[in-house]
């Protein structure tokens, strides 16, 4: 079986950062929005640094402004993700960029997407699953207001809450009673941790946010007792090498920490992040771990397993997706 026909888990997907920018653009045209400042002359995204991408990321948002929006943007995300051997994945959605931060509106936007992946797993045969996300650097107050749209929603579908955004803006327990607040509705946790920021900010997400999962974490490669504590507390890691490589974190994927981190003995998954920003797909990833340090399709078979382990779905629907890996 080649890379691209192998079947693909993918746990960490921002919903408005896997937009096409075809797709932002054909928007911004409808709604007679001038968004060219963002796009380099052939048509990418374009950016110089994180603080960067994260203003050109809040700028292509700006035309995503209705439920319908959305779902024309689950299907284009879906589609692509298929396309890629994707069968499962978590996105990220932010009560931010739908609806601002109000339940009501919310749940409109929620229903939309839903009902997107609905159709897309009755068309694709992927499956979906949504984690609210709060933005760090617009704050607590307003990563509270995320919680909330979480714990109102929580459910079959919505199962998870996180935080992106800034690293560098505060600290991981400046947002404990957002996560709070999501745990006690029964959902699963994830934050943003070790990408920008060193090792102790990964401690500090395990340790003061109580999160079983940490989106990047890479730098804990700098600190062995951490490596050892997140061993013990079987923490697993959303990596996305394609994304720290263009944001500068690595200069490419052979100086990547994560295969050093697998062979430490650390729970360790594969995804894109924010595919069409960092040039990537899921079939990209895997093809670059491939030539880099000679994963093959066992290697993927156990990044699957890690990954299926660590959703954040219920154990019918974990049953469902390992029989399609089964399947494949
Ligand atoms: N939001 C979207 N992509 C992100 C990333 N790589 N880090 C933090 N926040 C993000
Ligand atoms: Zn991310």
């Amino acid at each position: 079986m080649t890379v691209a026909e192998l079947p693909k888990i993918e746990l960490h997907l921002h919903h408005e950062g896997a937009a096409p920018p075809a797709f932002i653009r054909q928007l911004a045209h409808e709604k007679r929005i001038d968004l060219s400042g963002i796009f380099t002359p052939d048509g990418k995204y374009d950016f110089r640094d994180f603080a960067h991408f994260l203003s050109v990321y809040e700028a292509a948002c700006e035309v995503l402004k209705t439920p319908e929006d959305f779902r024309r943007l689950t299907l284009a995300i879906l589609e692509e993700s298929a396309a890629n051997g994707v069968v499962y994945s978590e996105t990220f959605l932010s009560p931010d960029f739908c609806g601002g931060g109000d339940l009501h509106a919310w749940k409109d936007y929620l229903n939309a997407i839903q009902d997107a992946a609905d159709e897309a797993e009755r068309k694709l045969d992927i499956t979906l699953r949504g984690v609210v996300t709060c933005v760090r650097h617009f704050g607590p107050e307003q990563a509270k207001r995320s919680a909330n749209c979480a714990a109102e929603t929580a459910g079959e579908w919505v199962t998870g809450f996180g935080m992106g955004g800034n690293e560098s803006i505060g600290t991981q327990g400046d947002y404990k009673w957002a996560f709070d607040c999501a745990r006690e509705a029964g959902l699963r946790l994830t934050t943003h941790a070790g990408e920008f920021g060193g090792p102790e900010s990964v401690r500090e997400a395990v340790r003061e946010l109580g999160v079983e999962r940490i989106g990047h974490g890479v730098r804990a490669i700098e600190d062995a007792d951490l490596i050892r504590e997140l061993i013990d507390r079987e923490v697993t890691l959303e990596v996305c090498p394609g994304s720290n490589v263009v944001l500068g974190l690595f200069p490419d994927f052979t100086a990547h920490p994560i295969a050093r981190l697998r062979d430490h003995g650390v729970n360790v998954t594969v995804s894109t992040d924010d595919p069409p920003f960092f040039h990537t797909t899921m079939r990209r990833e895997y093809e670059m771990l491939g030539n880099a340090f000679g994963w093959d399709a066992e290697d993927f078979a156990a990044l699957n397993d890690t990954a299926l382990n660590a959703a954040f779905c219920d154990e019918d629907t974990r049953a469902r997706v390992k029989k399609r890996l089964e399947r494949t």
